[in-house]
């Protein structure tokens, strides 16, 4: 059956890799990262949002992702690492209802709360999750942007000094933190951004790594999370804007960091804006191409087949999880 993140994060920072953290709502989008994860072999997290269960229903969702573990064993995978995880849990009710269902990890995001309410409301979930072997991720700093319906305007990176407080009294097992990604396709403004002479793109500023390795020296071997880990490839949007679309300086994080940040104790990685470009990208093409076609497997399909890539991309040259079964 599904599986908790425990071993498969230890496991993930003695390697010097990432688990792949995919978000998904829908079939196509859980059969692409299924197929994906079994033809490289790597272990795999689903993620679900309260945006995702509001949008199929949570007990679809849960039933897809248990229905998930037995396609990838007909897939040829003999033992599949596969974990449901809620994503963005903003209430101890919500995270308590996702453990009962079945959920095999969730989050509780009480960044935007003062520090002590995060401790105890992220405390609470974590006495009630361990009760079931469900494992928890907590976080600390804030993501500039939409996060978990909270807009902030700048981000507040994750202050080292308060890791080993906030992981001691919450006994939580993973730690988002902030170092300067964000939600969404539009990551930064093309102003904080130089050209590259070589290319002509905008490169985006560095992400934080100065806080990464501050928190990593005081919570040697903790698990780490990175959200908002989307690169938005520019032939995906540029696809998307040939077919019709209009997508004005997308910017997302670039490969190389996420590369380096998955060697470190960086063990989850969260893609979501990156599989939603290329189901759209797809689509559009397909719409352009094809105007006669309304049979919607003719377009979900080569979206389904565009999705498969990019998660098999971000699988071997990025994250480096392949080959871990
Ligand atoms: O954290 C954000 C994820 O990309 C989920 O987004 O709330 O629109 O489903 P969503
Ligand atoms: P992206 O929007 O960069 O894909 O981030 C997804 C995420 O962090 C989900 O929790
Ligand atoms: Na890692
Ligand atoms: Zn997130």
């Amino acid at each position: 059956g599904l599986v908790n993140t425990r071993e498969m994060f230890a496991k993930a920072i003695k390697g010097g890799y990432a688990i792949p953290a995919f978000n998904f709502n829908n079939m196509e989008q859980l059969q692409a990262i299924i197929k994906a994860a079994v033809e490289t072999k790597s272990p795999v997290i689903l993620q679900v949002s309260k945006g995702a269960r509001n949008y199929a229903n949570q007990t679809l969702l849960r039933y897809m992702a248990e229905g998930a573990v037995q396609y990838a064993k007909e897939l040829g995978c003999p033992n599949p690492q596969i974990v449901l995880h809620l994503d963005h849990g903003d209430s101890f009710e919500l995270c308590k209802s996702c453990v009962d269902m079945g959920f095999s990890s969730v989050m509780i995001d009480g960044s935007h709360l003062p520090y002590d309410e995060n401790v105890a409301l992220t405390k609470k979930v974590v006495d009630y999750a361990h009760q079931y072997d469900v494992t928890v991720e907590g976080e600390l700093g804030v993501l500039a942007g939409v996060e978990d319906e909270v807009v902030a305007e700048h981000h507040t990176y994750t202050k080292p000094e308060e890791v080993v407080d906030f992981v001691t009294k919450t006994g939580c097992d993973s730690l988002a933190i902030s170092i300067g990604t964000s939600h969404g396709a539009y990551k930064f403004k093309p102003e904080q951004c130089h050209v590259d002479p070589a290319t002509g793109r905008l490169v985006p500023p560095p992400l934080a790594f100065d806080v990464l390795d501050g928190v990593m020296k005081e919570l040697p071997g903790f698990p780490i999370v990175l959200h908002g880990s989307s690169s938005v490839p520019q032939e995906e949007v540029d696809t998307i804007n040939k077919y019709g679309g209009k997508l004005e300086a997308a910017i997302g994080i670039p490969e190389d960091e996420l590369r380096k940040a998955a060697k470190s104790a960086v063990c989850k990685i969260n893609i979501d804006s990156d599989s939603r470009l290329a189901m759209t990208a797809a689509i559009r093409k397909v719409f352009a191409e094809h105007p006669e076609e309304f049979d919607p497997r003719k377009y979900l399909g080569p979206a389904r087949d565009n999705m498969e890539k990019l998660y098999k991309h971000k699988i071997i040259n990025v994250l480096g999880s392949n080959d871990k079964l």
